[in-house]
């Protein structure tokens, strides 16, 4: 396979997109730094003061070790909620337990108790997909006080709330995918129910509790008056109740046992690994920011991007001469094949139809899919829709939706209308979506929704009913609002992606999702699980 040369040239235009950009990801890096405070100093002492390990230490003492751990939607709540809820309470990621990769969901008790906010159910639901599409054992850190109460309308009642995480652990347990908990605090109501449902369970002497209502709930309900250890502590449910399979007496006990379990799952070995021999780029990957710089207006030519992604830089590109504007060919990223369609400019019939073309090529062969959208729109106007835009635009979106193989998303800079579900944005359901810090997402940039809002309201001004100081302060609501709203950090606080990743990372994030499906046909669909 021939591989890509690079244009880039070093000089002040790269040097001042390099050093804008190294500004994204200073910030990108101090709100990961943020984040892992928790619910802050305080509340942290306090937990340790219990006994208790901060939950991604937790996670240290579970999987292997020197072993990567992809963590999802790390800014999940960012700047929602005060900024009081960092993480949303949660943390979701892949490792590698006792050599197999598995979906690890931890609550931080250090956040409102482990509490449930809209967002914590979103991302909790978010990982058991993940899980359930790449076919990976569950193991659940649990610390959890339930609903956050106050939130309750936007956490329990709904079909995406709290409800469908535990309908996605029965779901998952019946496909053969096992479900583990560890229970390391007084886990109330919904986050009872976790451990409850769960294949296995293993709780902590002491300091672990499991009961559908805590004691204030229980005084509440029938006038009891009882407290935490003896309605749901972890030795009455051991010896006593039979709701927990294992006592630990600590938490790194526990741990180890859970480690234990994964060891024994009996699990499929996996394929040997890699299909290719893994090679670095031969262009470096430190080079993205200078390339793509920060102003979306700026165009770069994508395949500058793609040689700095894939394996030895190698390209097969598909058409080269026809649709040039829709990028696609077939490359490896860590030893695993791969489909690359990738926007350069805007999209015509042309690259439409050529994009559909490419991704019937990669079902053929079964090979995953990778999109890198840049991407304002199809292309408007009276030629291209007399051309069929809409028809032919279909036909693209049409192929994303209907491939068999395992599709993957990145946004390297604008996802605008049309073009992010050509492009298999997150309503097409890709396996994983991630953003780069310069990424924005939207209906329309915030220039084109400003004329069109403010010609809208002209078209009242002829009738009387707005004027000008009026147009000029929807111009300027309606600039504020879209710049606001089509930031990566407003999209990845709502769970719009798994996460906002550095440039330099994509190849080693793409290679981690690969290397799951890479093993998938050999994995079984079994039984459920019954707790007895
Ligand atoms: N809803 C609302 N707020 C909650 C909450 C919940 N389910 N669980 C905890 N919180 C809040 C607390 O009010 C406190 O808020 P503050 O810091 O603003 O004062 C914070 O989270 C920490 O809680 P705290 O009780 O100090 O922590 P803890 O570690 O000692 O105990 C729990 C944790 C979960 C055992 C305890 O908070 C509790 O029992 N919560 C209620 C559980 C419940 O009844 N859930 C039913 C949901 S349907």
């Amino acid at each position: 396979m021939q591989a890509l040369e690079s244009r880039v040239r070093r000089g002040p235009d790269f040097d001042r997109n390099a050093a804008a950009y190294a500004g994204l990801i200073d910030t990108l890096r101090q709100r990961h730094g943020h984040i892992l405070g928790g619910g802050g100093e305080k509340l942290r002492l306090r937990h340790r003061d219990r006994g208790k390990i901060p939950v991604r230490e937790r996670i240290d003492h579970l999987v292997d070790p020197l072993s990567p751990f992809l963590e999802l939607s790390p800014l999940a709540a960012w700047e929602l909620y005060v900024n009081e809820v960092p993480a949303a309470g949660i943390v979701t990621g892949i490792g590698v337990v006792a050599g197999l990769p598995c979906m690890v969901i931890a609550n931080d008790a250090t956040v409102k108790g482990g509490s449930f906010f809209a967002e914590t159910v979103k991302k909790h639901l978010r990982a058991q997909e993940i899980a359930f599409e790449n076919k990976l054992p569950c193991l659940y850190l649990v610390d959890c006080g339930g609903a956050f109460l106050p939130e309750q309308d936007r956490v329990f009642p709904d079909r995406d709330h709290f409800g469908g995480t535990f309908f996605q652990q029965c779901r998952m347990s019946g496909a053969g995918l096992p479900q583990i908990s560890a229970v390391f605090g007084a886990c109330t109501a919904g986050g009872a129910y976790i451990p409850a449902l769960s294949d296995e369970v293993i709780m902590v002497r002491g300091t672990g509790r499991i009961h559908l209502g805590g004691p204030p709930i229980v005084k509440a309900a029938i006038n009891e008056v009882v407290d935490g250890e003896t309605l749901g502590g972890a030795e009455m449910h051991s010896q006593v109740s039979g709701v927990s399979d294992y006592l630990a007496n600590s938490e790194i006990e526990a741990l180890a046992k859970m480690r234990d379990i994964v060891a024994a799952i009996n699990w499929p070995a996996p394929p040997p690994r890699a299909q290719r021999p893994i090679r670095p780029p031969l262009h470096d990957p430190a080079e993205l920011g200078g390339i793509v710089g920060t102003d979306l207006k700026r165009p770069f030519d994508v395949h500058e991007v793609i040689a700095r992604v894939v394996d030895g830089s190698e390209f097969q590109e598909f058409k080269p001469a026809y649709g040039a504007m829709l990028v696609c060919g077939f490359a490896w990223i860590h030893g695993e094949p791969v489909g690359i369609l990738a926007n350069n400019g805007v999209l015509f019939s042309e690259a439409a139809v050529k994009g559909a073309h490419f991704i019937e090529l990669c079902d053929q062969r079964r090979t995953p899919l990778v999109f890198l959208q840049n991407i304002t729109g199809f292309m408007v106007g009276t030629e291209a829709e007399r051309g069929g835009i809409a028809k032919h635009s279909a036909k693209l979106v049409y192929a994303v939706s209907n491939t068999r193989v395992p599709r993957y998303t990145v946004i390297i800079g604008g996802s605008y209308g049309a073009g992010n579900y050509g492009m298999c944005g997150r309503g097409f359901q890709p396996r994983f979506l991630f953003s780069w810090p310069n990424a924005r997402i939207a209906t329309m940039s915030a220039d084109v929704a400003a004329t069109v809002v403010t010609d809208l309201r002209r078209a009242s001004l002829t009738r009387g009913v707005a004027n000008e100081a009026e147009i000029a302060r929807v111009d300027q609501q309606t600039r504020t609002q879209f710049e606001e709203q089509s930031t990566p950090y407003y999209a990845t606080a709502r769970l719009w992606d798994d996460g906002i990743i550095e440039p330099g990372q994509t190849r080693d994030v793409l290679g981690l999702c690969l290397a799951l499906a890479s093993r998938e046909a050999e994995l079984p669909g079994y039984r459920p699980v019954y707790r007895m």
